[in-house]
């Protein structure tokens, strides 16, 4: 199982996908997480992005890439549950290229939905007991901001590729789990019946249109 989760912050990316990774027994692979323990070891890395990630702003592309490729080529290949990215059309792009090259394009691409209010309530509650230095009000609202303006009309072309499950995230983080894991069960039945399911050829233009390219 291919797992890919695009979400605002706050809606519970990396707290369903230990759930999701856990039942299907494959790999998490969280972006955030892979960043901040650059940041917390001091590499060269986590000196380059740490001042990104203090003001809500996006790591650029080539580095996020390059750490997924890496972190990919480390599992067993088995399945993976990939939290964080993409969040730009040309991670989109270049995720499924990697994709297609390792044999392993997504399955799914799982969105989240909750209310905005709800997600800040939820960061702000995080910033008391883990002290995140993104989780400030100011910062919050400018991840948000950029999530919608950048990340969330991606949606749409996993829509035109019949991968996209949205799930109402609303409601206490058990039962969210057990819907994924219930909609992700049907999933797997279809990848098992249909080796060629979602790895058929696509078209990467319907990814520029989804972002108000003409070309
Ligand atoms: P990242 O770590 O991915 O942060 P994020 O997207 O802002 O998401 P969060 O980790 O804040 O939230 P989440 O959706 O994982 O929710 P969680 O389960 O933690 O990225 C951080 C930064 O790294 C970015 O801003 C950027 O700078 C950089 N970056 C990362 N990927 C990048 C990329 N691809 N390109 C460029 N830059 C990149 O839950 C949040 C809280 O809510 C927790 O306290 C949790 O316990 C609670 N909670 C969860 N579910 C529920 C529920 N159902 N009910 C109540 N509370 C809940």
């Amino acid at each position: 199982m291919n797992v890919l989760m695009i979400a605002p912050p706050g809606a519970g990316k990396g707290t369903q996908g230990v759930v999701i990774a856990a039942h299907f027994d494959i790999p998490h692979i969280a972006t955030g997480d892979l960043l901040r323990d650059h940041v917390a070891r001091g590499t060269d890395l986590g000196r380059q992005v740490r001042d990104y990630l203090d003001r809500g702003e996006l790591v650029p592309d080539e580095v996020v890439l390059t750490m997924v490729r890496e972190a990919l080529e480390a599992t067993d290949r088995r399945g993976y549950v990939i939290d964080g990215i993409p969040r730009t059309m040309d991670q989109a792009r270049a995720l499924y290229d990697i994709g297609v090259e390792m044999g392993s394009t997504a399955d799914v691409a799982l969105h989240l939905e909750v209310d905005d209010e709800e997600l800040v309530r939820r960061l702000l509650a995080r910033s008391s007991k883990e002290g995140r230095s993104d989780d400030t009000e100011g910062v919050i609202r400018r991840r948000l901001a950029l999530y919608y303006e950048v990340t969330h009309p991606i949606l749409e072309w996993y829509g035109e590729r019949g991968i996209l499950v949205s799930i109402d995230a609303m409601r206490p983080a058990d039962q969210v789990g057990r819907q994924i894991l219930t909609a992700l069960e049907v999933v797997r039945q279809m990848v098992d019946g249909d080796p060629e399911h979602p790895r058929r050829p696509i078209d990467l233009t319907g990814l520029g249109r989804a972002f108000g390219r003409t070309d």
